[in-house]
């Protein structure tokens, strides 16, 4: 029996919520850990269905892994370089094993990830990027077959910035031979934690802006470090104490990873004070309107535009938001639609807003990790009760999220 939130709206959310360490941070690090045999001691890693699938798949590849609260140890030489199906298909992100299998033991078996409902997520720029650093590629049976005599540095343009393109190519260049010059690359702050990482196990690494310069080393070391805090999971909890009126502090994180979101609440009429690693939102009037445009960083996050969408829906007046990053990360729509929201989204990935003053309580469905965050932020609004279904996709990125909103005096209960 699949488990629902049930919702009472209406209480403004006032008080604390410590971040945790950034799913989209935890991720690459833990597959970048088969570069290495020596011991990796992680700390501040969130507790996420994601970060136990990545952990499942790098031990199914030779690594020891222990764990202990937030923290993990994992050590040992890479046993395997056949990726599990399973795996690959329940979590695109698992699909970076490529880079660190194939550059490690010279083959890997990669399954194509699985198709995402946030619009089909191509990997072409992975495997072309990979092909100009020396890598054989075949593509049979929806696997990726990977084969090197050795990783040769060279220069890669990426046509698009893409996240998982520029990690996964960082990690192939981190043990080539010779230099890698990746231009265009993605800027996100999770890049430049995996690049520090990486720089803290020995590898040499320039990152200047979207040009990553990376001098291969013949072997990476051990090191200790902490994940920086998850900004789209701050940005979460801002933008709901906006939509409650309510008044939040988000504690431990970089303020400069969440300067588009901050920026943008100031713009709405709220007050937004940054004091070094924490950040208050409060609510003194109704939001005004915005054009939101999401693009790659250091533009607006595409993994805001769902909670976002669900605040203008209160909004004055009327909002519009642009999504350039996904051709359709549109599953919130409907939902907020059926909570009375004046909402509609165009073939051309625009959403038009027309921002009322209340949104009623009803069952709506989770149809990916920020869909659904966004359901949750329009019920912790609404007048009555919201039931929330498609909770997998919430664990999947949202650690603690009952308890941090209860702590924030939410009404929120998770049934079966
Ligand atoms: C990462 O996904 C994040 N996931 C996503 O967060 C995030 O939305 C995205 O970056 C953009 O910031 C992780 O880090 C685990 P991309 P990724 O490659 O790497 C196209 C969340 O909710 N593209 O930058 O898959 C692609 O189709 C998740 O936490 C190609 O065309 O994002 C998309 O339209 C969702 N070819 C665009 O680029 C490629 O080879 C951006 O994708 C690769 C990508």
């Amino acid at each position: 029996m699949s488990e629902k939130l049930i919702i009472q709206g209406g209480n403004p959310l006032q008080g604390k919520v410590k971040i945790p360490g950034a799913k989209n941070s935890a991720l690459p690090l833990l597959a970048s850990t088969l570069l290495t045999d020596k011991p990796v001691k992680l700390t501040n890693v969130p507790e996420l269905k994601d970060v136990q699938t990545m952990l499942s798949m790098v031990r199914k590849l030779g690594k020891d892994i222990t764990t202990n609260s937030n923290s993990l140890q994992i050590t040992g030489p890479v046993t395997s370089n056949k990726a599990p199906v399973d795996l690959v298909r329940k979590m695109r992100a698992s699909f970076l094993v490529l880079a660190p299998l194939v550059g490690r033991t010279g083959e890997a078996i990669v399954p194509l990830p699985g198709g995402c409902n946030i619009g089909t997520r191509p990997v072409d720029l992975h495997l072309e990027g990979l092909k100009k650093l020396g890598v054989k590629i075949k593509h049979e049976d929806g696997r990726i077959f990977a084969k090197t005599d050795g990783i040769i540095g060279n220069d890669v343009f990426l046509n698009y910035p893409s996240v998982g393109a520029t990690e996964q190519l960082i990690m192939a260049a981190v043990v080539a031979r010779g230099t890698t010059t990746i231009y265009n690359g993605a800027q996100e702050p999770e890049i430049r934690d995996l690049v520090s990482f990486l720089t803290s196990l020995g590898a040499d690494i320039n990152m200047n802006g979207s040009i990553i310069k990376v001098t291969g080393v013949n072997e990476l070391g051990k090191t200790t470090y902490g994940v920086l805090p998850d900004r789209i999971a701050a940005g979460t909890y801002m933008i709901a104490g906006t939509a409650t009126n309510g008044n939040v502090e988000v504690t431990d994180v970089d303020t400069s990873s969440l300067k588009p979101l901050s920026l943008k609440l100031k713009k709405a009429g709220i007050t937004v004070k940054e004091v070094d690693n924490t950040i208050k939102v409060k609510r003194d009037q109704r939001p005004d309107n915005l054009e939101i445009i999401t693009l790659p960083f250091p533009g607006f996050p595409t993994d805001l535009q769902a909670p976002i969408t669900a605040l203008l829906t209160l909004a004055k007046g009327k909002s519009v938001v642009k999504e350039t990053v996904f051709d359709s990360r549109f599953g919130h729509v409907p939902e907020l639609s059926k909570m009375g929201a004046d909402i509609s989204v165009t073939n051309s990935s625009t959403v038009f807003i027309n921002g009322k003053k209340t949104l009623r309580g009803t069952e709506v469905e989770a149809t990916d990790i920020r869909a659904g965050a966004a359901l949750v932020i329009g019920g912790l609004a609404a007048k009555g009760e919201t039931v929330v279904s498609g909770l997998g996709h919430l664990d999947r990125g949202y650690s603690k999220l009952v308890e941090n909103l209860r702590t924030l005096g939410a009404d929120v209960e998770r049934v079966k």
